[in-house]
């Protein structure tokens, strides 16, 4: 209890210090992971990796699905059309020990990864920074834009790109994925 207390004081503060220079580091202060459960859409992406760089035009809108797994992690299941059909692709988020910090392990890529829920209202939107921590993807960055909707308001884009290139990302590393009606079934 009193260690929960003084975490989220500690995130309190870091949200505090933080407010107005985002870094690379700040978290949703007190992150309600159940309330980040369900169904979002990748709206929109920035990353300087140059594999992203040279797919980036010809990718569109995915649908990723969050489930909590009875091992304490998180399931964030991806669907995507891809050759024709639709591909699902699984990553199983580790929590680390503040809120809204994963670690994920990527065997595809030989990499570990930190994920960070930056800022999410829940309901509307959550802008995600990933960076690679471990393997040969250590100097991977990207940042993710969430909306619940497959049409989001034109004030959540302009807050998904302030926040991209306060991460470093230039204006041509960020893209608006194009909303797409295949693969995107509301089974949730
Ligand atoms: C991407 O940007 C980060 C941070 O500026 C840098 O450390 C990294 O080397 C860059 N990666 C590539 C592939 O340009
Ligand atoms: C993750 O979720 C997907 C889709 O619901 C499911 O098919 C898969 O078995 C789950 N994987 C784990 C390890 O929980």
């Amino acid at each position: 209890m009193a260690a929960a207390y003084s975490l989220w004081m500690g995130l309190v503060l870091l949200g505090v210090l933080q407010m107005g220079a985002q870094t690379q580091d700040s978290l949703q202060p007190n992150f309600q992971q159940d309330k980040f459960l369900g169904r979002w859409f990748t709206a929109g992406l920035a990353s300087n990796s140059t594999w992203f760089l040279e797919k980036k035009a010809k990718m569109s809108m995915c649908k990723s699905v969050v489930t909590p797994t009875e091992e304490g992690s998180l399931n964030l299941t991806t669907t995507f059309f891809r050759k024709s059909q639709c591909e699902t692709w699984t990553m199983l988020l580790q929590p680390m020990e503040a809120p809204g910090s994963f670690s994920y392990t990527s065997t595809r890529w030989d990499s570990t990864f930190n994920v960070r829920v930056v800022e999410t209202d829940y309901e509307r939107y959550a802008l995600l920074f990933t960076s690679g921590s471990k393997g040969p993807s250590q100097d991977f960055h990207m940042a993710t834009f969430y909306s619940r909707s497959q049409s989001p308001e034109a004030a959540l884009k302009k807050k998904f790109s302030t926040f991209a290139k306060a991460q470093g990302f230039t204006e041509d590393s960020i893209v608006f994925l194009p909303r797409t009606d295949m693969c995107m079934e509301e089974e949730r």
